[in-house]
């Protein structure tokens, strides 16, 4: 098969070509389980599509750390997947997008590399009814300003406070989404930012991890705000790329897991998020 050269840069705004037929898998990538919000989303909307799904959970969180240390995860995960011969990289997890994808992009210039931040941008300036955002994500997306950026090369005028939620990663690795501890923390890191004169009309789950904890926050912060799934726009974003060079059903629709630690937990929620694999499906230890 002739190598792909895909233009990274443009991978946002434009169609790749040469993708039709290519039965090559996606690598979708995260720290832990979060972007298996990321993957469910890519199944629903490219259900022949072969996904592998890399949880990087030895050295989980990566929001705490520095973007250094980051940048060398995000490249080992493409080292792997390469190896594994995918034809696109999908960073599924926010902190990672911020600071290494387009490092990751320069390493591979022939491998379609994906983020999420700027599709969860893109949406959160579309749908904020009057510019006041929100965007909870882990303290190393916050510090990077890449959804600050994103949203106002966007929407000029819109403030966009970015409030570090490092306990949501946590709560949700637990599987503690739902009760007291998670309410008590939705409302300490965000039902200020909702409330009076000059309240947010918008909320951007900037962590793949925190699609889990979207009742919750609903709950807490009642009816009004937008919002929105960073995960689930760059599952679009990815869908839309690949469907628009008619490769989308070339796959066998399979999923494989890889983690780097903790297999058995690892698959517990894989098997939550992917019925079909069974309640415990089999997951691929891999030393990156
Ligand atoms: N799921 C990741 C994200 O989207 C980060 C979780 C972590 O801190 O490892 O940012």
């Amino acid at each position: 098969m002739e190598r792909l050269i895909v233009d990274n840069a443009a991978a946002c705004q434009a169609p790749l070509p040469a993708f039709a037929d290519d039965p090559r898998p996606i690598g979708v990538f995260d720290s832990g389980i979060g972007g298996l919000t990321v993957a469910a989303a890519l199944r629903r909307r490219l259900p022949a599509e072969t996904l592998l799904y890399l949880g990087d959970l030895a050295r989980l969180p990566y929001g705490t750390k520095e973007a250094r240390t980051v940048t060398r995860y995000a490249l080992n995960a493409a080292a792997f997947f390469v190896s594994r011969g995918v034809k696109m990289m999908v960073l599924a997890c926010n902190t990672a997008s911020a600071h290494a994808v387009e490092v990751v992009r320069r390493h591979h210039p022939g491998l379609a590399v994906l983020g999420v931040i700027d599709a969860g941008a893109e949406r959160a300036a579309a749908q904020s009814p009057g510019g006041r955002i929100v965007v909870a994500a882990t303290e190393g997306t916050c510090r990077s300003g890449a959804f600050q950026r994103a949203i106002a090369g966007r929407r000029p005028p819109a403030t966009v406070t970015a409030v570090p939620c490092p306990m949501f990663v946590a709560l949700v690795e637990e599987g503690l989404t739902e009760g007291p501890i998670a309410e008590a923390m939705a409302r300490q890191y965000l039902l200020h930012h909702f409330r009076g004169e000059h309240a947010a009309d918008c909320l951007v789950l900037g962590c793949t991890h925190f699609p889990l904890l979207a009742p919750t926050l609903r709950k807490v912060l009642g009816p009004a705000p937008q919002l929105v799934l960073s995960a689930d726009a760059g599952a679009d974003q990815a869908a839309r790329t690949l469907a628009a060079t008619a490769a989308a059903a070339s796959g066998d629709g399979a999923i494989h897991l890889f983690a780097t630690d903790a297999a058995d937990r690892f698959a517990a929620v894989a098997g939550r998020f992917f019925p079909a694999l069974g309640e415990r499906p089999a997951v691929e230890v891999v030393d990156l």
